[in-house]
């Protein structure tokens, strides 16, 4: 008998990469969508893998609809996947992002319980919860969280419970925090993303300006690819437990504009460059670096793309859309 597991955020970034992953691995692969006129399969399109899902209707924000789902497929695994996932957003909808991102955890988590006890879960846990928290420059497991957008309150409350309902209910739930990972199928609305994007539109002169915020933010930047490895490994343990993935190195939003106009061959990247106040946040979590040694003992797990390697990746990839090179 086949495997099978849920993805919830099948059409996201991630969604894609997993379920190519877990198809690889011989798993039957639901994945759950929302209700559409027109859904959007491009990121599995991408990845060659669009016919080997099946699709089932569903949303977040509906507990009914997860019951349902839940309740027919008891599939052996689950990973939650889906959110408003977009931290520059989650001010303006901070009650749709904790609709979706905190309570849509909780229904997931109770529809789990009631039908599908034996199910393991995953919870995209994510390193905005750590906001200002360090530990010596570092984030890890024993970091303490200090939020700093709706969007990492809502998955900090995610997080606890699904850290509650294992040690209440005995049950299969295992955090992933992951830190900031990219893809050629990275959403435009997310600053790596934004920035090959605009670097490709340039060099096709499309246009001769890209807009940002704030250029100082550092963050840890790795390849999605290799992270939906260690998603899976999670859900694979003798044990449930909550992981750090990450690479362990930071760069700036300024570091990845150098390398990627340098990647596309275009010199002097301060020429193409505006500043622009409305992509700066509220509250800015200055500076994330993982410290990922426990996957690596624990799981195995570690990233194999390097940040030069995942900007090379990213603008070659948005380059061809443009048909330039
Ligand atoms: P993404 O590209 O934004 O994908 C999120 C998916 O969630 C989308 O496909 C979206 O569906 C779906 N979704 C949104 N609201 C929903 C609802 N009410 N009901 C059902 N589905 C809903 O995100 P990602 O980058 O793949 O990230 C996957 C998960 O990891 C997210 O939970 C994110 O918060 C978390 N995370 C991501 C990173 C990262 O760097 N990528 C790091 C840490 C944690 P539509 O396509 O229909 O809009
Ligand atoms: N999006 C965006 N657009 N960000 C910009 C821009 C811009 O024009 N200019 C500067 N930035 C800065 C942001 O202020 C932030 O400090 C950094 O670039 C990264 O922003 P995003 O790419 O939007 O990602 P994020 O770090 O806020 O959130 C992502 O990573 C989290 C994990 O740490 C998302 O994938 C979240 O869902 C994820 O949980």
């Amino acid at each position: 008998m086949k495997k099978s597991a849920l993805i919830t955020g099948i059409l996201g970034q991630d969604g894609p990469y997993l379920a190519k992953f877990l198809l690889e691995k011989g798993y039957k692969v639901y994945g759950l969508v929302r209700r559409y006129s027109n859904p959007n399969f491009d990121n599995l399109d991408y990845l060659g893998i669009t016919g080997q899902v099946e699709y089932v209707e569903g949303d977040l924000t509906d507990e009914s609809s997860l019951y349902n789902v839940i309740k027919n497929l008891r599939s052996e695994e689950i990973y939650n996947l889906a959110a408003q996932s977009f931290v520059g957003h989650s001010w303006e909808m901070a009650k749709l992002t904790t609709e979706v991102n905190a309570l849509g955890v909780l229904y997931l988590l109770n529809s789990i319980k009631t039908f599908a006890p034996t199910t393991r879960f995953y919870q995209a846990s994510t390193s905005e919860m750590f906001g200002l928290g360090h530990t010596n420059g570092y984030q890890d497991e024993g970091t303490p969280f200090h939020p700093r957008s709706p969007y990492g309150i809502s998955k900090l409350y995610a997080y606890w419970m699904t850290v509650n309902f294992r040690e209440s209910y005995n049950l299969f739930t295992s955090n992933g925090i992951l830190f900031n990972h990219e893809s050629p199928i990275r959403s435009l609305q997310f600053v790596t993303r934004k920035i090959t994007d605009g670097v490709a539109r340039i060099k096709a002169g499309l246009t001769k300006k890209l807009a940002l915020g704030n250029l100082e933010a550092r963050r840890d930047w790795g390849f999605a690819g290799d992270y939906v490895e260690g998603i899976y490994l999670m859900l694979q343990q003798e044990k449930p437990d909550d992981y750090v993935l990450g690479t362990g190195e930071n760069h700036s939003v300024k570091e990845f504009v150098e390398a990627a106009f340098a990647a596309a061959g275009i010199a002097k990247w301060q020429d193409y460059i505006v500043i622009d106040p409305r992509f700066k946040r509220p509250a800015e979590v200055p500076s994330l670096k993982a410290n990922p040694k426990k996957a690596k003992d624990k799981l195995g797990w570690e990233p194999k793309a390097s940040f030069k390697e995942l900007v090379k990746m990213m603008i070659e990839a948005d380059l061809k859309r443009y048909g330039v090179s």
